[in-house]
């Protein structure tokens, strides 16, 4: 992906149609990290519903739509892309100072997002004009 510190995560399935889909997710396997946190996000009835809009200064992410679909755009302070999330067993990796915007949620969309760490509000930065200048200071 053009983005830096963002790729795709390509899960191992099987689509047992109409019997249901399993999906697989294995630490160190196809997640490059230690998981130490799981989290998700449901009941999107606001289809106009903005989330994200932060970076993280060193969190490692990898965020899946296991059911419905969102756009995700991600964005390095360079380079942009939008990522329509739709597959289960695709995700997306996140690394440090991607400033995400989630948007365009189907209200059955489900967002499963596996992290490797804890919840700390101090490794956010919300603020995308400071996002911009941590982003130049790395660059020197
Ligand atoms: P936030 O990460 O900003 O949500 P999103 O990016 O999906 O819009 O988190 C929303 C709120 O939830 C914020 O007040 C922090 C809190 N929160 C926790 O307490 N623990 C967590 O693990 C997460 C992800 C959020």
């Amino acid at each position: 992906m053009k983005v830096k510190n963002t790729s795709l995560v390509k899960l191992k399935y099987f689509d047992d149609y109409p019997d249901g889909n399993l999906v697989i997710a294995e630490e160190g396997k196809n997640i490059p990290f230690k998981i130490k946190r799981i989290y998700y996000i449901t009941d999107l009835g606001n289809a106009k519903a903005i989330r994200g809009k932060h970076a993280h200064r060193k969190l490692e992410q990898v965020i899946f739509c296991v059911k419905g679909s969102f756009s995700l755009t991600l964005d390095d302070g360079k380079n942009k892309s939008l990522v329509k999330m739709n597959k289960p067993h695709v995700g997306v990796r996140i690394g440090k100072l991607v400033w995400l915007t989630m948007t365009d949620f189907s209200s059955d969309c489900a967002i499963l997002v596996l992290a490797a760490d804890f919840y700390d509000e101090a490794d956010y930065i919300r603020n995308y004009q400071e996002f911009l200048n941590l982003v130049k200071k790395k660059k020197k």
